[in-house]
């Protein structure tokens, strides 16, 4: 889920470029710590510690899916989510921030099926709208009072956890009122997963031996390449016995390059690329066609110089010229296949909303009384990650790096997204510039390989699927396509 507009029109006032500052901190390459109480005793919670990351803390409760969490007449997790394994929920505490996570074990072989992390991005969107409508355990039933087994959830094929980041985002909070969320965009973020991984594995030595991924969508494009360049980087100078099993990310309908990717809506809207277009009327088409060109020098003249002044005109312009006539037509953004219907354009966020927002649903996935009472997506986060320009960082030069390291990546791409587009993607890839570029450009103009979903193509380490007829949430519009491409993806199989 990515917020609308935020990308074209929500660029910041304010004059500083500071991400273009900002270098990972290096904590302290700590060794050995203690756990500071036994684990799962009496109690089903623990709360761990890491000298190397003394202003963090790692809060765990152990969710069973047989036997509830608090004995009595309170529901367990897997009453409330049908089809959830074994597995945690708990919160990162790093001095007044607390982030939530919920975890679950595979439902082949948890001990030795690949560690995956989800993110959903916006910036601002709940991890959990990923958990339950997408790709988790269960799928909340429409009208929000109940959720079914999800058979098609990706922990069919890996353990994985949904983390709620950044702070202010779904049940993550802040106990510091001066700094409720946000601040800092992208990079401040990156810390604070690198800080959560280190303790995950303090907390389950025994996952390090899987193969680890940090997967999501949308604004997980900007996340993503940053959150696992920084643990990279980070590797680079740890024990060996600290470093974290990094193997691969997979980022889907994502936001690389706002440059690169902002005038797309013109393919998509006025043209048969999609298979179900052109979308809208000659007239308002051809006005469109005029401005792409001008739209492009724009954004690329924010990019080099990335001065409010410049960065904001650009928006203005590409934003009522180029995004303005399709949202004007009342068409979902991230489905163009459908119409916009309700908030963010789909009924069940609502009802995921309404779902989460029950006492019942909290207690039995162990959120904090503290914590807010659950968004979708905060907008109070997105502004935050305006002001410091975040929208405009080219996270293109952090997939090549990924790459170069070794580390596999994964881009795949509902065809029927409008806001972050298959056009905009594959104009990214095929001209990324990495050592594989070359023969990466000449796989996706000649060699593209037809699968059940729709095509793909690859080169070394870089793969990237189109999924026909997905929109912006391919797990939730191709729940099969979107596992088979995953499970295929962890295997290092081709795809079929
Ligand atoms: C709370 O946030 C403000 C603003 O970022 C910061 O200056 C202050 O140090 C924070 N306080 C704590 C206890 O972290
Ligand atoms: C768009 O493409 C689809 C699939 O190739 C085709 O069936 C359809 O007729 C095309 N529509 C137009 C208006 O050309």
């Amino acid at each position: 889920m990515i917020r609308l507009f935020v990308p074209l029109l929500a660029l910041a006032l304010s004059t500083s470029a500071s991400f273009l500052s900002q270098t990972p901190i290096a904590f302290g390459a700590g060794s050995s710590s203690e756990l500071s109480s036994t684990p799962f005793g009496d109690s089903p919670v623990r709360v761990l510690t890491h000298e190397s990351h003394p202003e963090h803390s790692l809060i765990i409760n152990a969710h069973n899916s047989i036997e509830p969490l608090v004995k009595g007449d309170q529901p367990s997790l897997a009453d409330v989510c049908p089809g959830a394994t074994s597995g945690y929920t708990g919160y990162l505490k790093s001095g007044p921030k607390h982030f939530y996570f919920a975890y679950f074990e595979s439902r082949t072989n948890t001990a030795s099926d690949p560690l995956v992390l989800w993110l959903n991005g916006g910036p601002g969107c709940s991890s959990m709208m990923g958990l339950f409508m997408e790709l988790g355990p269960c799928t909340v039933n429409e009208g929000g009072d109940s959720a079914r087994e999800n058979p098609d959830s990706w922990i069919n094929a890996a353990n994985v956890f949904f983390l709620d980041q950044p702070i202010g985002v779904g049940f993550s909070y802040s106990t510091n009122h001066s700094a409720p969320g946000g601040q800092g965009g992208t990079f401040a973020a990156s810390e604070d997963i690198y800080a959560f991984m280190r303790l995950w594995y303090k907390a389950f030595p025994e996952s390090k031996s899987l193969p680890f991924s940090i997967a999501g969508e949308s604004y997980g494009g900007h996340y993503i390449p940053v959150f696992a360049e920084h643990i990279n980087e980070m590797n680079k100078i740890a024990t060996p016995d600290e470093q974290i099993p990094l193997e691969s990310v997979l980022i889907g309908n994502g936001i690389f390059s706002d440059a690169k990717q902002g005038s797309s809506s013109y393919d998509i809207s006025c043209t048969n690329v999609t298979g179900i277009g052109p979308l809208l009327d000659e007239t308002v088409c051809s006005r469109m066609s005029e401005a792409v060109g001008r739209c492009e020098y724009l954004l690329s003249a924010c990019h080099d110089y990335p001065d409010p002044l410049i960065c904001q005109a650009s928006a203005e312009f590409c934003g009522e010229e180029l995004d303005m006539p399709y949202v004007r037509s009342g068409r979902n953004y991230y489905d163009i296949s459908k119409p916009c219907d309700g908030y963010l354009c789909y009924p069940i966020i609502n009802s995921v909303t309404k779902f989460l927002r029950t006492d019942k649903v909290r207690n039995a996935f162990g959120v904090d009384p503290e914590a807010p009472q659950f968004q979708g997506c905060s907008n109070k986060v997105g502004e935050e990650f305006s002001k410091v320009n975040d929208y405009i960082i080219d996270t293109r030069p952090y997939v090549a790096a990924l790459l170069h390291s070794g580390i596999r990546v994964l881009i795949y791409v509902g065809t029927y997204d409008w806001i972050c587009n298959f056009v905009g993607n594959e104009r990214v890839f095929g001209s990324l510039k990495w050592n594989g570029m070359p023969d990466f450009r000449y796989q996706q103009e000649n060699n593209k390989q037809a699968w059940s979903g729709g095509l793909w193509w690859e080169s070394g380490l870089l793969r990237y699927v189109r999924i026909h007829g997905a929109g912006h949430m391919v797990p939730w519009d191709k729940p099969v396509e979107a596992l088979h491409l995953f499970k295929a993806w962890l295997e290092k199989k081709a795809l079929q």
